[in-house]
């Protein structure tokens, strides 16, 4: 079944305000058709995830059907324990969706008889026997803004991006808004970046646009390097142009000619699915000069990571867009004076860049509505472990560790108990059940040890053992260290040796008095973030689960079962 009954839309590139106003008019008819026609649309997620689960095999199965369906490739809203799902709306019937479907379901579920399968209805009603989706405890604590087109429309769509808005904040401040009036919204939203460290925007903002030096870039840094840590990654998957978005709309304000988005090497579909954003919009007339007549110029750059974690860090990452090997190097200059190519360069990571459009069409206040005192708006947040909806979410600021793990999570899974949750990626302690009641914010968690960090969290169970575990993240620092700088090269190596040989059986309790010793000194001397956290995560485990530690090297048992106590260890155990 072709669209060609759906209102056509131009693939011209767009001259003036008028025309893309033509087209987002066009977009939306087109749009609201797709809804309302008399043919059953099939919605398959894929995304890096429900690829992994059989996706492709899902969507080929449905573009097999024929006849009256039209089937769109959507991405994963979050929700991967569903995958692969499927949204089948059919006319004259709500949109429904059915989770775990293989490709030998996808008839019964074009007939309509796997109800069994059926997790929700979109929409606020249900649906015979069938739940609004958005009552399931996975949505129901949620608030979407970044995420309001994520699994809803085609990324790969330009039109399917404009017709839900993308595009129209830009509009704003191409042509309605001065850059000083937009930097005042993103001021008033309080807009804290979240890449980790939590610096306001619109401070960041006021200095790019009060630099003199031209030419200024905007870099969006979406590397996202850290093992347990894939937000960017799935905006990128499930909504592009709205990164894209936030990324000229700064060029604009800041006066930068150029923007620059760096993505992680390890992310194919984000990064095709990215390209084809910059292609689309550059195609229509969105990026090149004089953008929609408005005088304005913006060219673009999409730039990918080896795999290197320091490669996240803002220095590393200028230099390794300028082709030079990625390396920290000491501030001030900041980059908002000299960046790339020794230019005044405004970096923002993935999710703060992708707040902005709303910032822009709703304004700072409404953003500022949302959220806890210092810390506004929604957040992202993504988990590991043996939970039973897992997944990624976008919650307000505030909403607390319980509310996550026992309810958007659904709990530890059957045969496992809760024991602790990592916070902060890699560079903060663990948080165990005493803490579980801390509204999630930059502030909060900190006080006890824990971090916000870009909100990755890893709940884990009575089987990993906490030394193991400490091992696994110390050793992660150590390997991506850069070698820069002495207590960083050398002292994260140590720390993985001290381990090992408490893992060993071979510990004393000396070594717990030479870990902090050696931690103080790494953290005090480090010349990057990634050493001045980097014993973080093992420090944080000693001071909660001490007794493991000590179970190991006065008893010799590890609790957990996991370390191999009593085993021959191997020659080089720190070099493995
Ligand atoms: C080792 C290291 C890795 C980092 N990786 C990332 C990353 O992958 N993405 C990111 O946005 N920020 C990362 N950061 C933080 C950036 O240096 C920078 O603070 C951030 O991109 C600024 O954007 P924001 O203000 O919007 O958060 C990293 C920092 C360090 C020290
Ligand atoms: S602290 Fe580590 S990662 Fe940072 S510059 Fe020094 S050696 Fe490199």
């Amino acid at each position: 079944m072709s669209l060609a009954p759906l209102t056509p839309v131009t693939d011209a590139t767009l001259k003036s305000r008028a025309d893309f106003e033509d087209f987002q008019d066009r977009a939306r008819t087109r749009w609201d058709e797709l809804w309302s026609g008399d043919t059953t649309v099939l919605s398959v997620s894929v995304g890096s995830c429900s690829v992994a689960k059989g996706a492709l095999d899902v969507l080929a199965a449905c573009r097999a059907i024929g006849g009256r369906t039209v089937v769109r490739e959507v991405s994963c809203d979050g929700a991967c324990w569903m995958e692969p799902w499927v949204e089948v709306k059919r006319p004259g019937e709500p949109a429904v969706v059915y989770a775990h479907i293989e490709p030998d379901d996808v008839r019964a579920l074009v007939a309509g008889t796997l109800s069994n399968r059926a997790v929700g209805v979109r929409g606020d009603r249900p649906y015979g026997a069938i739940p609004p989706l958005a009552e399931h405890p996975f949505f129901k604590h949620q608030q979407r803004i970044v995420l309001a087109n994520t699994g809803v429309i085609e990324p790969t769509s330009i039109k399917d991006a404009v017709a839900r808005g993308a595009y129209s904040a830009y509009l704003k401040v191409l042509f309605d808004v001065s850059a000083e009036e937009a930097i005042a919204e993103v001021t008033a939203a309080n807009l804290r970046g979240r890449g980790g460290a939590g610096f306001p925007a619109g401070i960041k903002w006021e200095s790019g646009r009060r630099a003199r030096v031209t030419p200024k870039f905007v870099v969006c840094n979406s590397h996202e390097g850290e093992p347990n840590v894939y937000k960017d990654r799935r905006i990128h998957e499930g909504d592009p142009h709205r990164i894209l978005e936030g990324i000229l709309i700064a060029c604009i304000v800041c006066g930068a000619e150029r923007g620059y988005n760096y993505i992680g090497g390890e992310y194919p579909l984000a990064i095709a699915r990215f390209r084809q954003a910059v292609a689309d919009a550059e195609r229509l007339g969105l990026i090149g000069r004089n953008v929609l007549g408005s005088g304005k110029d913006v060219f673009f750059r999409v730039r990918t990571g080896g795999g290197a974690y320091i490669c996240g860090e803002g220095s590393s990452l200028m230099y390794s867009i300028m082709g030079v090997r990625g390396q920290p190097r000491t501030k001030p200059p900041r980059s908002v004076e000299e960046g790339i190519w020794k230019r005044p360069t405004i970096a923002n990571n993935t999710e703060t860049l992708a707040n902005v459009p709303d910032i822009i069409n709703k304004g700072g206040a409404w953003f500022a509505g949302i959220g806890t005192e210092r810390s506004k708006g929604t957040k992202l947040m993504t988990v590991q472990g043996s939970l039973v909806t897992m997944g990624l979410v976008e919650v307000p600021m505030g909403t607390t560790l319980r509310t996550l793990v026992d309810e958007i999570w659904g709990g530890m899974r059957p045969g496992h108990t809760f024991k602790g949750v990592q916070t902060g990626g890699v560079s903060a302690g663990a948080l165990k059940e005493e803490h579980l009641d801390l509204p999630v914010d930059f502030d909060s968690l900190t006080d006890v040890g824990g971090m916000l960090g870009s909100g990755g969290f890893v709940v884990f169970d009575q089987h990993v053992c906490a030394v193991d575990f400490a091992r696994y993240l110390t050793a992660f620092n150590r390997y991506e260290s850069c070698s820069k700088c002495v207590p960083c090269r050398l002292g994260n190596p140590a720390l993985v040796e001290i381990l090992d040989r408490i893992r060993f059986g071979r510990g004393s309790l000396a070594d717990l008095a030479l870990i902090q010793r050696t931690s103080k000194h790494i953290v005090e001397l480090s010349l990057c973030g990634l050493g001045q956290v980097a014993p973080m995560p093992l420090l944080g485990m000693i001071k909660e689960f001490e007794a493991e530690f000590r179970a190991h090297i006065v008893d010799g048992v590890c609790p957990a079962g996991v370390c191999p106590i009593g085993a021959a260890a191997p020659a080089l155990v720190a070099a493995d």
